[in-house]
């Protein structure tokens, strides 16, 4: 872990959209482009919990509707706990809500536009069912809620996530908290 990130049972999550019934795979919100940006200008480190899954089998069945395998929500949290307590981690997920609330310092539900969503979406041949369910699944802003109920307010943020200028603007931002947090927790 760098010097100057979060440390000591401190974690930092990037996570956006909920939808968890509409399978890995979904969104395109920017949770991966924000985490990895993020993680190599800050020296934080990140896991996405996607891979994690997919590397070790961390699946409980397989859901038939949407065509994926399903989240053993259970083993992919003993498979992170060690590294979150030791704190540093930014988690890359679109679902938030079973990760132990004690892990996160900040949470960030990124929020793209339908009309910019749909485009991403349709570009990676989402099928039509796929594309409404996770346009729907924006419109409702499940995940942001799922996050709301599960962590505190003042730690759950949304961010816009439409253009690279939002991008970059979140890329700071986030690293201002990170130097803040730092500074906060230094003495
Ligand atoms: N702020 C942004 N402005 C414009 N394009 C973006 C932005 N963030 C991400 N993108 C683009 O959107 C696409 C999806 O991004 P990304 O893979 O990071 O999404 P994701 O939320 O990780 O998706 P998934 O849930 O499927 O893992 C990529 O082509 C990426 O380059
Ligand atoms: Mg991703």
């Amino acid at each position: 872990m760098a010097a100057d990130s979060p440390a000591g049972g401190v974690a930092f999550g990037v996570s956006a959209r909920s939808c968890r019934a509409a399978g890995p795979g979904t969104p395109g919100v920017g949770k991966t482009t924000l985490g990895k940006e993020l993680a190599s200008r800050s020296g934080l480190k990140y896991i996405n919990v996607g891979d994690l899954a997919r590397e070790g089998e961390l699946y409980d069945g397989y859901d038939e509707e949407y065509d994926c395998p399903i989240l053993d929500e259970d083993r992919v949290v003993d498979e992170l706990e060690n590294q979150m307590s030791e704190g540093g981690v930014i988690v890359d997920y679109h679902g938030c809500d079973f990760f132990p609330e004690r892990w996160f310092h900040i949470v960030f539900v990124l929020k793209t536009d339908n009309s910019v969503l749909y485009k991403r979406l349709e570009t990676r041949g989402y099928n039509e069912k796929k594309l409404k369910d996770n346009i729907q699944c924006e419109i409702f802003q499940v995940l942001h809620e799922e996050a709301l109920a599960s962590y505190k307010e003042e730690i759950v943020h949304q961010l816009p996530s439409n253009t690279p200028e939002d991008l970059e603007d979140n890329i700071n931002q986030i690293l201002k908290w990170i130097e803040q947090w730092v500074k906060d927790h230094s003495s």
